[in-house]
Parts: structure tokens; C-alpha cells; sequence
């Protein structure tokens, strides 16, 4: 089985094949940051313009690198949802048309179930397992059960861990994205300069939330003699910001952990997946809770963390497997959870 998988939900236009044993035969991303740096942060109109310029080269792209036409495809998958509704749209009509020109199934895969499946592309890991999804967008933990099978046990009832990282960034100067500059500045800095909160810890649950960290950071900055910041006060706040996201994670994702051993008493892995499980001081600190309850952490190779085709191919290649394609009457879904019966998280703006 060979597979093309388009991913268009954000800010970067990608498209990889993939066969059904899990050989990558192609894998381009092609990122749009420098389109939307300039204002500081992701702008849906600009992003969709950007899709509709460049899918078709990119996935011509993924053709040639993988060495094969259209013809050679046994099924197109293309991102459904979630994400910026007018760049779905883009990868979808292009696989749909790809589909239909060549007879063959088409897949509208769910973008959070490319990052949840991710694992077992490059880990090979077995069902169950709990998945901590840390991105731009989301921060949320899962059990995984199967194809299409969630039961979410946390989520953020604000701003997503990834919108913390690139606002943080910001009021320290730092620039879009703001995680890997925040990781560097961190690593120069002392994390226990400035008190910052750590939010829902020790809460019952699995929820996050965010934005209070992001109001903490503003006030001591605001409390900093008036000018312009020094070089050390930035690396302190950034080392102060990430020692606190990485407590409130690593704790969250414990008593998730705890959770899943119960539900699932045969399950034996933590998977980290999106744009912030690139972060190593996170990555530290989930192996040691991961070891801490007695299950070894999978955390995919950085290429495959951040948005990629290759995931959308791959959960294309379950999905397949598992008896499932849509018609070509799909239409893109701008909302799409995984676990739709999970009860609604109280919070700013968020009713329970
Ligand atoms: O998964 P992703 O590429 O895109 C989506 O949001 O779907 O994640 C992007 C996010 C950005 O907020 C970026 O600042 C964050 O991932 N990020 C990091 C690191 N690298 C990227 N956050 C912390 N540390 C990093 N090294
Ligand atoms: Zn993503």
C-alpha cells in the first residue's frame, strides 16, 4: 500500500508518501514562518493564500522524491479538521481531486489523530497508550485505545502551552516562534530568579491552563527597574517560565499517568507529541514521570513532532487498515475533537 498525505491545517504546507509497513518515502514540509513573522504570529487569511500558492508544488514535490505518479498511489489522505478552515479546504480539495482522477480511496484525517498515531509510525508502539499533545494550538492528555478510540482526561481551559511559549517570547523580544529562542535564553538563565505560579497543580483532574503563567511573566517584567530589559534578565525569566511549565506538565501528566495505569492496567508507554515536545528540558522531565510510574516515554524525532504530511499519511494508513475512507462529499470540519463525549472543560469563556 503507498500513500500520499497533504497537511495544510496551519501554518505549514506539507505533503509525504508513505507505504502501509511504514517506509517514508517522502517527507516536505514546507514552513510558511517567514510569511507570518513579521506579525508576530499566525494570520488565517495570509496562511490560507499561502496554501492555495504552494500545495500543488509541494505535494509535485513529495511525488518526485519519492520516485512516483499519481497513478502508483493506492489512497490520497488529506487533513479534515481541526484547524484554520480556509488552508483545510486547500488540502482537501487537492486530495479529493487527486482521488478522483485516479479512482482511488480518499481519507480526511483528523490533524490531533496524525500527531496521536505519530508513535507508532516511528516507535512502533502498541495500543493502549497515553498521549500528552503539547502544540500552538493544543495542550491536552489522552488515552489512546485504538483507531479513532480517545478518552480525554485533560485539556486547557485557556491559551495552549505552544501560544504561552510565543507570548512570552514576545514581551521578552524574543521572536516567533518563541519556543526554541525561549529553550536557548533558559538554558543561560536561573530558574529560581523570579517566582512565577504554577497553575492547577496539585488540582484534582488533568486540566491546564495557562494564561495566569502568561499574566505572572507580564507583571515581573513590569516590576524590572523601567528601560529596556537586560540580556540576564531575559535569560532568567526565560529560565523562570520554563521551569514552571515543565513542573505544571510534568505533574498533569502524572496524575494522568496514574489514571491510565488504572483504566488501562496493560498499557506500558507516555507519547509526547507536537511542536513542544521538541523542548528538552520537558522532554527530561516526562521521562523521569514516566519512569517515576514504571512506563518508558516514546517521544517521535523532532521532524515528525511539529506538523508534517508524513503523520497525516501514516493515521491515512490506519484508518485504511482499519476499514475506513470518506466520501468525496467530505466537508472540512474547523472544530473536530477526538473525544467528542468528553464533558466540556470550565474556564475563561468556557462554559461546564
Ligand atoms: O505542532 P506545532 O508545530 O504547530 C501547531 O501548533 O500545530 O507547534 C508549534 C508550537 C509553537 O508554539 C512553538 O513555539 C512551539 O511549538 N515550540 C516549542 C519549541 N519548538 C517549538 N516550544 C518549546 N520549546 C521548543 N523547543
Ligand atoms: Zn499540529
Amino acid at each position: 500500500m503507498i500513500v500520499l498525505g497533504i497537511e495544510t491545517s496551519c501554518d505549514e504546507t506539507a505533503a509525504a508518501v508513505i507505504t502501509g509497513d511504514g517506509e517514508i518515502l517522502s517527507n516536505v514540509v514546507l514552513s510558511q514562518i517567514d510569511v507570518h513573522r513579521p506579525y508576530g504570529g499566525i494570520v488565517p487569511e495570509v496562511a490560507a493564500r499561502a496554501h492555495l500558492e504552494f500545495a500543488d508544488l509541494v505535494v509535485k514535490q513529495a511525488m518526485d522524491e519519492a520516485g512516483l505518479g499519481f497513478d502508483q498511489l493506492d489512497a490520497v489522505a488529506a487533513t479534515g479538521g481541526p484547524g484554520l478552515i480556509g488552508g483545510v479546504i486547500v488540502g482537501v480539495m487537492t486530495a479529493k481531486a487527486i482521488a478522483a482522477s485516479q479512482g482511488i480511496p480518499f481519507v480526511a484525517v483528523n490533524h490531533l489523530e496524525g500527531h496521536a498515531l505519530t508513535a507508532r509510525l516511528t516507535d512502533d508502539v502498541a495500543f493502549p497508550y497515553l498521549l500528552l499533545l503539547v502544540s500552538g494550538g493544543h495542550s491536552q492528555l489522552l488515552i489512546v485505545r485504538g483507531v479513532g478510540d480517545y478518552t480525554r482526561l485533560g485539556t486547557t481551559i485557556d491559551d495552549a502551552v505552544g501560544e504561552a511559549f510565543d507570548k512570552t517570547a514576545k514581551m521578552l523580544g524574543l521572536g516567533y516562534p518563541g519556543g526554541p529562542p525561549i529553550e536557548a535564553a533558559a538554558a543561560k538563565g536561573d530558574a529560581t530568579r523570579f517566582a512565577l505560579p504554577r497553575p492547577m497543580r496539585g488540582k484534582p483532574g488533568c486540566h491546564f491552563s495557562f494564561s495566569g503563567l502568561k499574566a505572572a511573566v507580564k507583571r515581573a517584567i513590569d516590576a524590572l527597574p523601567p528601560g529596556a530589559l537586560l540580556d540576564q534578565d531575559v535569560f532568567d525569566m526565560a529560565a523562570s517560565f520554563q521551569a514552571a511549565v515543565a513542573d505544571v506538565i510534568g505533574e498533569r501528566t502524572q496524575r494522568a499517568l496514574q489514571e491510565f495505569k488504572k483504566q488501562c492496567p496493560d498499557g506500558d508507554s507516555l507519547v509526547v507529541a507536537g511542536g513542544v515536545a521538541a523542548n528538552t528540558a520537558l522532554r527530561a522531565r516526562l521521562d523521569e514521570v514516566a519512569q517515576q510510574e514504571g512506563l518508558r516515554l516514546a517521544a517521535p524525532p523532532l521532524q515528525l513532532c511539529t506538523d508534517n504530511g508524513a503523520m497525516i499519511a501514516w493515521a491515512g494508513i490506519e484508518r485504511l487498515k482499519a476499514g475506513d475512507v470518506d466520501g468525496l462529499d467530505f466537508a472540512p470540519r474547523p472544530r473536530w475533537p477526538l473525544d467528542p463525549d468528553a464533558p466540556k472543560a470550565a474556564g475563561a469563556g468556557v462554559k461546564a
